[in-house]
């Protein structure tokens, strides 16, 4: 991670909504995504803080993650993506992230 790294907080949600009426992050392995991402934050001592919230709005991509303050969304990484994403997110490769786990709501 550089020190030009522009972001200090990666944001998950770990909603679950039970029943198929509506999708959430929880029925697509959030919960486990959040726990290896803040594992792995922590083993790599990378100065990134973890939040958990309840949604994000993109509840049909997810699992939702974040990059704050002003970062990109991250969508529908799974637990065995967190070593890749947090490899990026180390090298500071923004770009890298955002085309593994693409916001197809995203403006060109
Ligand atoms: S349920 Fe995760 S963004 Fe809404």
């Amino acid at each position: 991670m550089t020190e030009s790294f522009p972001f200090d907080r990666l944001r998950a949600c770990t909603n679950f909504r039970a029943g198929d009426l509506l999708p959430s992050c929880g029925a697509v392995n959030a919960k486990e995504l959040a726990t290896a991402l803040k594992e792995g934050i922590e083993a790599r001592g990378l100065p990134l803080k973890f939040e958990k919230v309840h949604c994000m709005g993109r509840c049909h991509l997810g699992p939702t993650l974040k990059l704050l303050p002003a970062g990109p969304f991250l969508l529908g990484a799974q637990p065995e993506d967190a070593e890749r994403l947090l490899d990026m997110l180390e090298a500071g490769d923004i770009e890298a992230a955002t085309t593994a786990f693409p916001n197809p709501d995203a403006k060109e």
